[in-house]
């Protein structure tokens, strides 16, 4: 459309009160962008003035015209017929019965009826005419049968892509780390198309994704939006949902408004890639050699980057405003042909014109300070450096101000006051739900925080920082922050609608509406309840499970759950500026009655049974009775029965009495996996045990007796009331199992501790001192399979000595369990044959668990005929590295999980997790478990995968699981459930939150 304008020196005679823009741009036949009317009579021209007109005039203007349009969809975006997206071919499909979310209302809004999708987009809600059905000779139909339907799942903030899974060093590109203001780096540049993430995240209901670009710069450049289904095109290119045009260079004409940009900003003290080290096993996951070198910085170093990187860009802005004052009113002679412009600063030019949504990685208040005192400093969207008011537009009002929302953001909860002080309007807050912890930024996280952020009115987004979580599981940071008290309308927004409003996007994705993009998931319960898991997912109309596998949910599970509510909770993590006491509120030495049981659960010495349940017209199980009275003395239950009569010894009547409602008692779970007990903030070395030197990649100090004869106790290096722990007590895990922290092949000796218990020398504080032998056997490490291979057998065929050996003995002779990470299937293959060659030297059975055990479901008949059990952690898989990369995925993917094929062939199965912050889930993760095993496992069974299997597999004694978990609104396994006490027979009481 650009036509050079052939003449080089047109004399202009100037009219007073003509504006010189409209001359300009009638003298040029220029289209004029919207923006500019009522302000024409600002300048006062001079009079008939010969100017020399470049012959690029047009296309200056045109870029000075659309300097500061605001972005967004075209006006006439709503009317389209067919999206840019759609896949040509894809048949229409009406899914008739729903219960449809569709976001309005404030997310309150459910309508009841059919869905129709066409042309990649949502055709009609609710009520579909039969004049708009009959003309489709070929319509999908879907009968939903009332099921819950909601808008696909967006996720703010993503790596899927550019940090690759399985993790392979070609394929990971999430940080620069060639400076720390980068805003010309593009997470498209790095995008990998070939991820196995992106099926798993469409199975959990992903659609939408923000790719930023990692955290290791303070500004680490822009990302981009996708969409997570596969293309005809297979490129990352046409992944993208409306790029901005300017992608793929500057200086493009835009013809419509421009689009949304987003930016990666962090605020960060030191060396991320330090955190990376401590928290991820093997350290092959850093790339460069000295990243400190590129890193190494401080705060106040991180502020004044982005103050330089932000002056730059405002100095060129002011040029360019100049420029275009210059060139509007027609003073060519005073302009040079070149529009001034910078690919380099030319997104945070964009920043101070207010058409990027910056997302900012900032923790905590210095911070969240820090960033809020920048947007007031540079005043992000503002217009007012401008030279000329020439270029307020008329939209203006509607600027926002860039930081779009503030990421992890654990502080922001303290400081709500502080957020609203941000230059032109309050930020969003995007965080996770109960991970937190890991670094000091994050040490303050609280789960309330959702809730006291959304009642301060503020936005609140879960997100997954995939893979950080697994962004499969994105709805499940909802559910608990739904759990923690954000209302159910906020927490199903903070997955859909809010997020998609965040990015930009909202005009398109994150609502059903008539003319959004048909990005819809049906799910197999209420999307809030636990393990909520799509029926069908659809991406541009395009459904994108081909073989669903589907579990029908209890009907208890198609409500949104009632939550316990956490008032005193929540208001104690204000007043105690985010570390309120994690202790009980009462310990009972003394008699305690529980009334109103609905249903118990005891480990009589051969496992986890279910004494008995609640009594309801649905359950009429053989054990289903009316609720009972359980009598508690020193920590043991001395009576059970179902009237105060049946307990009425004269002992009891002093008893302390605590209602549970229809709730049950327990055993205590156990956790497993995790440095738990070892670390109180994983990326702070002064804060935990630390790692143990490895014979075999490094030298262990003589002083130890050397490679062959030291053997390291994780009991030596225990650190009570960690956060983690006491978190971890109070939502049932009694029992932490840690074995001493190695990246190398032998850990050494695991140890069991009460994770309520002050101090090592508390009555019942440790468990059992030394419990199991533990060695880990990985791919990645840096000597080879073989190697390590090689010195376990050497190990356990009388190489060891000393100390070392003595442990070797008991674990030839049978007496410990031999506990072995391992992920890949061929490295267990190899297991399970020197476990051969071992016994038939000695002539005896040894005990081995596999721990971790990704890929133990390839070979669960070999390892259930030699005996060997198997604890899987994470409960649900994900294919970190190639040592992972065979999962089963479990529902809507396969019908099995790891857990239930391996509970087919008889292994002894427990489940553990990898990172500490995450033992309070236990309950959840083997309530889930049970969910999608289809009633392959019991509430007993489930409850046995992290109590007495976990015992049996880690050497523990059997009375481990006497500690019993009181809960009200349900069982442990309940997602609608609270832990109110915990009875310990160790420590003969009872302690009550
Ligand atoms: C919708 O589905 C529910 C649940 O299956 C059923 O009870 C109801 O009759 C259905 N309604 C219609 C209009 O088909
Ligand atoms: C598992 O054990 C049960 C009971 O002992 C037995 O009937 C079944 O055949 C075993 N299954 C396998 C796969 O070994």
């Amino acid at each position: 459309m650009e036509k050079a304008i052939i003449a080089p020196q047109i004399p202009v005679r100037r009219r007073n009160r003509e504006h010189p823009f409209l001359r300009a741009a009638l003298a040029l036949g220029l289209l004029v962008a919207c923006g500019y009317a009522g302000i024409f009579t600002i300048f006062q021209p001079n009079k008939n003035t010969l100017v020399k007109v470049p012959v690029n005039a047009q296309h200056i203007l045109h870029k000075c015209a659309s300097l500061n349009v605001v972005p967004g969809p075209p006006s006439n975006f709503h009317s389209r017929e067919e999206s840019d997206r759609y896949v040509a071919g894809t048949k229409a499909t009406l899914i008739k019965n729903a219960t449809i979310w569709t976001g309005n209302v404030d997310g309150l809004e459910v309508v009841l009826g059919d869905l129709l999708l066409d042309k990649g987009i949502i055709k009609a809600v609710g009520r579909v005419s039969t004049e708009e059905l009959s003309a489709y000779q070929e319509l999908t139909i879907i009968l939903a049968h009332g099921a819950w339907v909601s808008p696909g799942i967006v996720d703010l903030h993503s790596h899927l892509g550019d940090s690759a899974s399985p993790f392979l060093q070609g394929a990971s590109d999430t940080n620069s780390v060639k400076g720390l203001v980068q805003p010309w780096l593009r997470s498209l540049d790095a995008l990998n198309t070939h991820d196995d993430a992106y099926r798993l995240s469409i199975s959990g209901g992903v659609t939408t994704s923000v790719v930023l670009p990692g955290s290791a710069n303070a500004i680490g450049g822009q990302a981009f939006v996708i969409k997570l289904r596969p293309t005809e095109e297979r490129t990352p290119s046409s992944m993208l949902l409306e790029p901005p045009f300017t992608f793929n260079g500057s200086g493009i004409i835009e013809v419509q408004p421009p689009r949304w940009r987003l930016l990666k900003r962090v605020v960060r003290l030191y060396d991320e890639l330090q955190t990376l080290r401590s928290n991820f096993i093997t350290p092959l996951r850093v790339i460069g050699e000295n990243p400190s070198r590129v890193y190494s910085g401080t705060r106040m170093d991180t502020i004044w980057a982005y103050r330089q990187g932000y002056e730059e860009a405002r100095k060129l802005k002011v040029k360019q405003d100049d420029y275009c004052a210059k060139a509007v009113a027609g003073k060519w002679n005073e302009v040079d042909e070149k529009f001034p412009d910078d690919l380099k600063w030319e997104a945070l030019v964009d920043v101070l014109r207010g058409k990027v949504k910056i997302q900012n990685h900032c923790y905590e208040a210095v911070d969240l300070d820090g960033i809020v005192r920048l947007t007031n400093e540079f005043k992000f969207s503002s217009v007012s450096f401008s030279l000329s008011p020439f270029y307020w537009t008329a939209d203006f009002a509607r600027i926002v101000s860039k930081v779009a929302a503030f990421h992890h953001a654990h502080e922001t909860f303290l400081v709500p006051d502080l957020l609203k002080k941000a230059y032109g309007h309050t930020p969003a807050v995007a965080l996770f739900a109960t991970n937190a912890r890991y670094k000091r930024e994050a040490y303050r996280g609280s789960e309330f925080a959702p809730r006291i952020l959304a009642d301060q009115g503020i936005q609140v987004v879960m997100k997954s920082d995939h893979p950080v979580l697994n962004s499969r599981y994105l709805l499940h940071e909802a559910q608990q922050a739904h759990y923690y008290g954000l209302d159910s309308n906020l927490a199903l927004a903070s997955v859909t609608s809010t997020p998609a409003k965040i990015m930009g996007q909202d005009h398109r994705i994150g609502f059903i509406r008539k003319g959004y993009d048909a990005d819809v998931v049906i799910w197999d319960s209420h999307p809030l309840a636990l393990g909520a898991t799509p029926k069908q997912v659809f991406i541009d109309g395009v459904a994108q499970l081909e073989h669903p596998y589907t579990i029908a949910k209890p009907s208890a599970f198609q409500h949104v759950p009632k939550t316990p509510g956490f008032k005193e909770e929540r208001e104690a993590a204000l007043e105690y500026d985010g570390l309120p006491p994690l202790g009980p509120k009462k310990s009972f030495p003394g008699i305690v009655m529980f009334k109103n049981i609905g249903s118990l659960f005891l480990d009589k010495g051969h496992g986890i049974e279910q004494i008995f349940s609640p009594w309801t017209e649905n359950n009429d199980s053989s054990d289903a009775i009316a609720p009972q009275i359980a009598v508690v003395e020193n920590g043991k239950i001395v009576c059970i029965g179902s009237t105060s009569e049946e307990c009425s010894s004269s002992a009891y009547l002093k008893a302390h009495i605590v209602d549970l409602d229809g709730g049950s008692l327990a055993p205590g779970l156990l956790s497993y996996g995790s440095s738990l007990g070892l670390v109180h903030i994983s990326g702070e070395r002064s804060t935990q045990d630390g790692t143990v030197p490895d014979g075999l990649t490094g030298k262990v100090p003589a002083i130890l007796g050397g490679d062959l004869e030291a053997v390291i106790r994780a009991s030596d290096g225990l650190l009570f009331s960690s956060r983690d722990a006491l978190l971890a007590y109070r939502s049932g895990v009694t029992t932490g199992v840690t074995a001493p922290d190695s990246r190398g092949l032998l850990a050494g000796i695991g140890t069991a501790f009460s994770t309520g218990a002050a101090h090592k020398l508390v009555q019942g504080a440790v468990v059992q001192n030394e419990a199991a032998l533990h060695v880990a056997l990985s791919l990645s490490s840096s000597v080879s399979v073989s190697t390590q291979m090689a010195a376990l057998r050497n190990l356990l065929l009388g190489g060891a000595k000393g100390d070392l050996g003595a442990q070797v003995t008991k674990v030839v002779e049978g007496k410990i369990p031999l506990v072995i990470s391992v992920h890949n299937a061929d490295i267990m293959a190899s297991l399970v044959r020197l476990k051969e060659e071992v016994e038939s030297v000695y002539k005896s059975k040894i005990q081995v668990t596999f721990a971790g055990a990704t890929e133990a479901h390839l070979l669960a008949k070999e390892i259930g005929d030699s005996g060997i059990g198997v604890i899987v952690s994470p409960a649900r898989p994900f294919p970190d590295d190639w040592e992972r990369k065979r999962i089963l995925p479990g529902p809507p993917l396969t019908q099995d999980s790891a857990i239930t094929t391996l509970l087919a062939h008889n292994v002894t199965v427990g489940v553990g997790i990898v990172e500490a912050w995450a033992a309070r889930n236990t309950r959840l993760d083997i309530g889930w478990a049970a969910l999608e095993s289809d009633g392959k496992i019991s509430k007993a069974e489930a409850i046995a995968l992290a109590s007495s299997n976990l015992a049996k597999l880690l050497g523990l004694p059997s009375d481990t699981t006497s500690t019993l978990v009181a809960t009200t609104g349900g069982t442990i396994l309940d997602f609608e459930s609270k832990v109110v006490g915990i009875v310990s027979a160790q420590r003969g009481v009872v302690d009550l939150f």
